[in-house]
């Protein structure tokens, strides 16, 4: 066994809530070589969001994407299945689709010339007659390798390089009551809003994943967002948008769920500046007014390890990439119900824009205060976090009144004062992380020939 399997990973989180104490030590950010496992037995070893099935809608239609380290295409055949395949030629390796979408028949390797249908099937062989194959070449498949697991939740693809993990239906659990309140938003669902912004931040992906869910930031980081809100409400500035005044709001909650994953929300004072707010009538009638009324509010859904979905200034889309230790590159997409009003659509953008991405007023301060903490988690005597503290004398485990009257069972729950800003919420992601950790080298040091 390599001493890259052997690592003590339950040295590196403390999990003590019964005494008060919950810690990530500063190795899970800054070394490298946890990076490396962390992309073995996390990223190919369990469910990874790919993207949306629309973002294929029709035969041959394709879009790329990566597991971990292995770049990915899901395809649309002829028939309408969606295909999840490695996105490499089996001659020599090149990608067989450099674009980030689009439509072939064929994807032909631009390198030799190898050929693959829409479902992956291997179709053409450059001079195949005239290379003086063996027999040995003839009897092997030359198709593209297919994702080992590849499932949906109503319209959402996930991948798995790991052909033994548990069900999509499993791994997203009791959290899919704040997917449903995505979908549901048209009884068509939700599409993303062509264009997709890209953008690297240098420091670690968990700080994305931890900032998903983060309340305690917000006043801190984004006194500039909330002094220009205030400056267009007082008439100050002569830009008319409406936005979401997080200031007003009075109460928030968390809840984390098995396998990882975290929801937080806050009830939304002023459900009025939502484009989805003229829908409301036809929401009640086909949700419900509990239902609805909570698509008004703001919530933010973290799945573990790599897809959150935040609305809150707007809806939005993204997805983490480690690339690095302290690289992490993220795409972001405007998320928005089918069949949503013109005047609706363009409200959602203008907040979208004006929020979210490199570009807009909140994202900057964000990743520049990741990148921050990089550069000080470099500091290498000081070893643990003291950052997964708030809520703990407040959360409970599992339902509270309000998962209740929703319907789903969290792993805990927690409600109060919105100044709470409770971190607990934090405490599933770093549970699974060593549970997959864990399970990645136990299978390594088991099958020390296997990849994952
Ligand atoms: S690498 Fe694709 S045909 Fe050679
Ligand atoms: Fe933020």
């Amino acid at each position: 066994m390599s001493a890259l399997v052997t690592r003590d990973f339950d040295s590196l989180v403390v999990d003590r809530v019964d005494e008060g104490r919950f810690s990530v030590h500063r190795d899970a950010m800054r070394d490298p070589e946890i990076f490396e496992l962390e992309m073995r037995y996390i990223f190919e070893g369990t469910w990874i969001f790919l993207g949306l099935a629309s973002q294929a809608p029709n035969a041959h239609d394709y879009f790329t994407g990566w597991i971990g380290r292995h770049p990915v295409v899901v395809s649309r055949g002829a028939d309408g299945t969606l295909h999840a395949l490695l996105n490499t030629c089996r001659h020599r390796g090149a990608r067989v689709c450099q674009h980030a979408q689009g439509n072939a028949k064929y994807h032909v390797c631009a390198y030799h010339g190898w050929a693959y249908d829409s479902t992956g099937r291997s179709v053409y062989i450059k001079d195949r007659k005239e290379g003086c194959y063996s027999d040995a070449f003839d009897a092997e498949d030359h198709g593209l390798v297919r994702v080992p697991r590849f499932e949906e939740y109503r319209g959402l693809l996930f991948g798995c390089l790991n052909p033994r993990v548990h069900s999509l239906e499993e791994h997203l659990g009791e959290a899919r009551i704040f997917l449903d309140l995505v979908i549901d938003q048209s009884p068509r669902g939700v599409e993303l809003v062509p264009g997709c912004s890209t953008y690297t931040y240098k420091a670690n992906w968990k700080l994305q994943l931890e900032n998903g869910l983060d309340g305690y930031h917000l006043t801190s980081t984004h006194p500039s967002f909330m002094r220009i809100v205030e400056r267009r409400k007082s008439g100050e500035s002569k830009n008319r948008l409406n936005a979401l005044d997080f200031l007003l709001h009075e109460f928030r909650g968390g809840f984390t769920f098995d396998h990882g994953h975290a929801a937080v929300w806050s009830q939304n004072p002023t459900p009025e500046v939502r484009p989805l707010y003229p829908s409301l009538g036809e929401l009640r009638a086909r949700v419900g007014e509990l239902r609805a009324e909570w698509m008004l509010n703001s919530r933010n859904l973290c799945l573990f390890p790599n897809v959150q979905f935040a609305e809150n200034a707007s809806l939005q889309l993204r997805t983490i990439r480690p690339l690095a230790v302290n690289l992490t590159e993220m795409k972001s997409w405007c998320l928005a119900p089918v069949g949503e009003p013109a005047e609706a659509r363009e409200l959602r953008l203008r907040q979208f824009e004006d929020f979210f991405n490199p570009s807009g007023l909140a994202t900057p301060d964000d990743t520049t205060c990741y990148e921050d903490c990089q550069t000080g988690n470099g500091a290498r005597i000081v070893e643990w976090q003291q950052g997964y503290a708030r809520g703990m004398t407040s959360v409970r485990n599992g339902a509270n009144e309000i998962s209740e009257s929703l319907g789903f069972r969290p792993a805990t729950s927690q409600h109060g004062a919105y100044a709470i800003q409770d971190e607990t919420v934090f405490h599933s992601a770093y549970r699974e992380w060593l549970r997959l950790m864990k399970a990645g080298a136990a299978r390594a040091a088991a099958r020390p020939g296997e990849a994952a």
